[in-house]
């Protein structure tokens, strides 16, 4: 486990073979970071400064900012009245970002086209050092991602990152993987997820076809959906892992790019200001080492189908 660096002259735009690509997505289902220390996906000059200036100049901007593609919406900002023309460029912004990664990694990792659900994507403003948030959404935790109101059905969770500050890293540590930690865990602190009943089955596919996903996002999870959230929330919760568990310091220059399936590797980010991420939820079938997939992880710790 560790990170692998891609060297510049291989993100150019060119078709990697479908060797290559397989080996990285190999590398990245083995729980590696893949690092390019120069991002494939530069903005322009122009947008970047934009960014690096949105917080001072517009007034409705707080938090992370959310970027829906299948919708083409942004959430987080609510810019009004003068506003409005930064909104715009940013909801631009962040459409091209959100088009630009795909359009990368259909190609690097050509393996998974087609079989992935494009998700959010975001931008992160703010200093991550010292920011108060409540405990379960503290990044500054190790922690594996789970959305609470957008379970997977088992699709990994798969992120690439920019760093677009102009001088400071973004600084990260990771631990040992899922394959690794969930034993080391379960069953005696954390209970592993059981069938699910055909009744609760039955409904919540029956709430999914009516639109209830939405408002019932907790009957709309898998068992092992509620698993990866009991996860992460027993990570963030557990003083003893966040003090003593395995971990590796990494550190993100100005101008990198990095992407990691964060539903097997904990992370947390410890410092660093304005990054630009997209989230994509990568379908069990397309991978090419399945074993290593929480799904399968826990599917062959339980014995039984958890999706
Ligand atoms: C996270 O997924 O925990 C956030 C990482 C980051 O913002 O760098
Ligand atoms: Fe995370």
């Amino acid at each position: 486990m560790g990170m692998i660096t891609i060297p510049p002259e291989t993100s150019l735009p060119q078709q990697p073979s479908s060797e290559q690509a397989r080996a990285w997505c190999r590398q990245l289902e083995e729980g590696n970071i893949l690092f390019f220390p120069r991002t494939p996906i530069a903005l322009a000059e122009e947008d970047l400064r934009f960014l690096l200036t949105l917080e001072q100049t517009s007034s409705g901007l707080h938090k992370n900012l959310a970027y829906k593609p299948q919708r083409d919406e942004i959430s987080g900002a609510d810019m009004k009245g003068a506003d409005a023309a930064a909104g715009e460029r940013l909801h631009r912004i962040l459409r091209e970002y959100s088009r630009r990664v795909t359009e990368f990694l259909e190609s690097f990792l050509s393996p998974y086209q087609s079989h992935w659900q494009l998700d959010y994507g975001s931008f992160r403003p703010q200093e991550e050092q010292g920011r108060d948030l409540p405990l379960r959404r503290r990044n500054d935790l190790m922690h594996t991602d789970a959305f609470p109101t957008r379970p997977t059905h088992g699709a990994r969770i798969l992120r690439f990152f920019n760093n677009l500050h102009p001088t400071k890293t973004r600084d990260w540590i990771t631990g040992e993987p899922f394959g690794a930690l969930a034993p080391q865990f379960a069953p005696q602190q954390i209970a592993l997820p059981r069938e699910q009943s055909t009744l609760t089955r039955v409904t919540a596919a029956a709430a999914c076809n009516l639109g209830l996903g939405r408002v019932l996002p907790a009957l709309k999870r898998s068992p092992y959906d509620d698993f990866m959230m009991r996860f992460h929330n027993f990570l963030k919760e557990n003083a003893t892992y966040q003090a003593q568990g395995k971990r590796e310091p990494w550190s993100f220059p100005p101008g990198s790019s990095w992407m990691v399936y964060t539903d097997m590797v904990p992370h947390a980010v410890l410092a660093g200001q304005y990054a630009l991420e997209q989230t994509y939820l990568v379908s069990p079938e397309a991978m090419v080492a399945p074993e290593h997939a929480p799904l399968n992880v826990l599917q062959a710790m339980t014995g039984l189908p958890l999706v």
